[in-house]
Order: structure tokens, then sequence, then C-alpha cells
């Protein structure tokens, strides 16, 4: 029998000195193994990133590609996507859409949509959250954008690609680097405001403005972030990057090292994550889910009870 050039090459390579030392740590990634079983997790390439993204979609139902078909453009900044055919009808799907779509479906789920007129998001980015929902509830009649200016520029200019005129004419645009005090805010109180990804990328007295100025005077806030901080050796980053000089671990309100690949302290953390992003003592938790996808991070939603404490 003759092996095929191939597995010539990688027995002579990798399996030339197998033997108790081998047998200790051939499983380690970036060691033989990753020939035999399991891909190195170190992979390089997109294989994780798109499977993740494949599984996901195959637990979704019909609906949430509906509505992701009624996003209209989701290719602008040239995205990775995996196809997914529902009802005869191709859909390229991408990890940034895929988030929005839950994001609204979460939203949905817990309050009814066409109650909400005004909406203030802290923290867009490039505005994926913005389109979806302006896109998807015809009853949204203002949406402000308060976010660091360079990030402003690009967020205005694709959402002026993907929404329609009249949509786009829905959105404000605010300059976080303007508003140091509350009087510069002007943008009204909102029915929900929302926060993704990015309180936990700010300082806990910025977070604190927000939250005092904006969050709570809305009718509801949507915060979905971090539920604690993890040691980077855990993802295979190098563990130099110290808890005490690195600045990540001093933002956001939920600053707490935690092994967010065990499940019982992921629950732990996420009771006291939703205590402290609630924005006031007048604020309850009306809904509540991790994030399939990655679960230490949380969807919490907040009403405000009108004058009663929580
Ligand atoms: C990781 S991105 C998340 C973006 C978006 N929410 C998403 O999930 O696609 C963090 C966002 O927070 C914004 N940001 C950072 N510091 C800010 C501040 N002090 N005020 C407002 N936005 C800020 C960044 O510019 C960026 O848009």
């Amino acid at each position: 029998m003759e092996s095929s050039q191939l597995w010539k090459q990688l027995s002579q390579e990798l399996f030339h000195n197998v033997g108790d030392d081998f047998l200790r740590n051939f499983r380690e990634p970036g060691k033989a193994n990753n020939r035999l079983a399991a891909w190195d997790p170190f992979d390089g390439t997109m294989r994780f990133f798109k499977f993740l993204l494949f599984n996901q979609c195959k637990a979704k139902p019909d609906a949430f590609f509906e509505h992701y078909r009624r996003l209209g453009d989701t290719q602008i900044g040239n995205p990775v996507t995996i196809r997914v055919v529902r009802q005869g009808m191709p859909v390229d799907v991408n990890l940034d859409h895929f988030f929005s779509i839950e994001e609204f479906s979460f939203l949905a789920e817990n309050i009814d949509l066409a109650e909400i007129g005004h909406v203030i998001e802290i923290g867009a980015g490039f505005g994926r959250t913005a389109h979806a929902l302006l896109k998807l509830c015809s009853t949204v009649e203002t949406y402000t954008i308060i976010d660091l200016p360079n990030v402003l520029k690009l967020s205005s200019l694709y959402l002026e690609a993907v929404l329609d005129e009249q949509e786009f004419a829905k959105l404000k645009f605010v300059d976080a680097m303007g508003i140091a005090d509350s009087k510069a805010l002007n943008c009204g109180a909102a029915d929900l405001v929302i926060n993704i990804d990015s309180f936990q990328e700010m300082k806990p007295e910025v977070i604190d403005f927000y939250m005092n100025n904006i969050a709570s005077h809305a009718r509801f806030f949507y915060s979905k972030n971090a539920i604690g901080k993890y040691r980077p050796e855990t993802i295979g980053l190098p563990s130099s990057l110290e808890a005490e000089t690195n600045e990540i671990f001093q933002l956001g309100r939920s600053r707490e090292i935690i092994d967010i690949f065990c499940n019982s302290e992921l629950e732990v953390a996420r009771t006291r994550h939703m205590d402290a992003y609630r924005p006031s003592a007048f604020f309850r938790v009306i809904g509540e889910a991790p994030l399939d996808v990655f679960p230490y991070y949380h969807n919490t939603l907040y009403a405000r009870n009108y004058g009663q404490a929580a």
C-alpha cells in the first residue's frame, strides 16, 4: 500500500518522533493533532467564523430571513457572507446584519415597537442597528446617533447609502465630543435609548453621564454589552495584556474578570451585570437574554416605572 504524497510528508515531518514526550502535548494548539482530529484552534482561515455563522443561521426561523431581506443592501463595505436559501429565496448573510436582526427581534418580542417614535443610540458604529430599525419600524420618527466624530462620518455615509431619502431624514448625528454637559445634548427624551457593544469600552464616568442625562429619561433602555472581562490567554491572546496595565479592564460597568467559557460563572455575572446597567432605581428589567453566538454578551431591556422605584 502506498500512502499519498501528502501523508508521506506529514508522517516524516510531524510524526517522526512519536513517544512519551510527544504524547504529553501533541493536542495543544499548533501541535501535530491539527492534522489528525480537531482543526487547530489557531486556524488562520475563515473556517470557524463561517461555520459559526452558518450554524447560527440554521437555527433561525424563516421570519428572521424575511426581516433580513427587508434591509435591502447589506453588502456595503464588502463583508464576509454565507448563503441561506429559505422559502426558495437566497439571502447572503453577514454577521453584522445577522446581529441587527437579532436585536430587532429581541426588541419586538419585548415591547410594542409601534409605540417607539424617538430613538437615541449611543455608539452606533457604522450604523447597522439604525439601518435595521429604520427599515423595519416605519413608526420611528426620529433616530439620533451620538458617536465620535470620525465614526459619525462613516455612519452618515453608510446610512445615506442604504436608506431611502425619507428614512435618512429621520436621522440626527450628534458629536459626542461636543456634549460636555447635559445642556449641550438637546436631543429630547427618547422612547428608546440603545447602547450596543460600546458602554463596555467607555470610562465609568462617561457611562454615568449618558445614563444620568439620556438613558434615565427614556421610557426604555436597551443594553447589549459584555457581562465581564476575560483574561486574554483564555482565547489565545498573549497573557502580557495584564489587567493592571491594560485600559480595557478599567472600562465599562462590568469589570470583574470571569471565565467566559464557564456557564455557572456566566450566570452569576449576568445577574450582576443587569443590576450594574440599570439607568436608575426607577427602571426594571422587562426582557433579557444572552447572545447565542457570544454568551458573555447580554441583551437587557429596562423599562421606566414612572416614579416608582423598582
Ligand atoms: C465596538 S463599537 C460598536 C458599534 C455598534 N454599536 C455595533 O454594535 O455595531 C463601539 C462604538 O462606541 C463608540 N464610542 C466610543 N466612545 C464613545 C463615546 N464617548 N461616546 C459615544 N460613542 C462612543 C465608537 O465610536 C463606536 O461607534
